[in-house]
């Protein structure tokens, strides 16, 4: 965790500002927080809530790291770049960001921009942490309040994460904008029947409007993928059918299908001016 990144987090507790010292950050009223061996500072207060498990993000990693979802990390990266050239002070903020991929192109699109990766799972803040040298990990839960300070983020990042409307307007500077990343109802279709591969949230698509109106900018990103096997099973093995089918099952059902199968990736980038 750089120092420099402290000054756009608040402590958890009180909200005051944060300093490093040594392997631990502290905020002005005594409280303290360990920076991980591995990088990234968990400023989660109470339960911990559901993250990602570390087989989870490993298969994120390489399905992310085979280049399948490129066309969508270059069209979220122009999108961040339209916002963040005009040049509103501030982070980029990143909602669940799991592996830090989408975050680190856009730090390198941008230049002289920090970046805070947001996620409740330990095990993708540790390689968020090692993403990109301008880059910080924070371990927290996107439902309560952000351990980030008001007006501190030029723009905020939410791809296939949860949402927590009030809390980005919140964050978000003056002329900040939010990017969001939305399955489009085709997205992964080839494969859904066979395997279940989205999150009920990922599918309520409607819901967007509800929290933040009518986009500035959409920008529809479709193509077909050629996806060999293992990459079918890193797929699988990265979103919800982790949590209730067995890797031998989703081996079972994929082995049924041609190798490499085509598969349509189908998503939203959308981009909201909140502030
Ligand atoms: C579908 S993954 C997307 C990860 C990343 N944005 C990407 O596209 O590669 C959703 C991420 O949200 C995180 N997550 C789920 N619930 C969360 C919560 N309440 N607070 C913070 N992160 C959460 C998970 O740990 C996971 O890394
Ligand atoms: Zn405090």
């Amino acid at each position: 965790m750089r120092a420099d990144l402290l000054g756009f987090l608040e402590c958890p507790h009180c909200h005051g500002a944060l300093r490093l010292d040594g392997a631990t950050v502290r905020c002005e009223n005594r409280h303290a927080f360990d920076v991980a061996r591995q990088g990234y500072v968990s400023l989660l207060t109470g339960t911990a809530p559901t993250g990602d498990s570390a087989s989870m993000v490993a298969a994120r990693a390489a399905f992310l790291g085979a280049g399948h979802y490129d066309p969508i990390v270059t069209a979220v990266c122009d999108a961040a770049e339209l916002v963040l050239a005009p040049g509103p002070g501030g982070c980029v903020l990143d909602l669940g960001a799991g592996t830090g991929h989408h975050l680190s192109a856009v730090l390198d699109r941008v230049e002289h921009r920090w970046g805070i990766a947001l996620d409740s799972s330990k095990h993708a803040a540790r390689r968020a942490a090692h993403a990109h040298r301008r880059l910080g990990a924070v371990v927290c839960d996107v439902w309560r309040r952000l351990p980030v300070r008001t007006g501190a983020a030029a723009l905020a990042l939410d791809v296939f994460a949860p949402r927590n409307a009030a809390e980005m307007r919140r964050v978000l500077a003056p002329g900040g904008a939010l990017v969001v990343v939305t399955p489009a109802p085709d997205h992964l279709a080839e494969l859904v029947s066979e395997i279940d591969l989205l999150s009920v949230d990922e599918r309520k698509h409607h819901r967007l409007y509800d929290q933040f109106g009518t986009p500035g900018r959409t920008v529809a990103c479709e193509y077909r993928m050629a996806l060999p096997h293992d990459d079918v099973e890193a797929l699988a093995a990265m979103g919800p059918a982790a949590w209730h089918t067995t890797a031998e099952h989703r081996r079972e059902r994929i082995r049924s299908l041609p190798d490499p199968v085509t598969v349509t990736a189908s998503v939203t980038v959308s981009t909201y001016l909140l502030r």
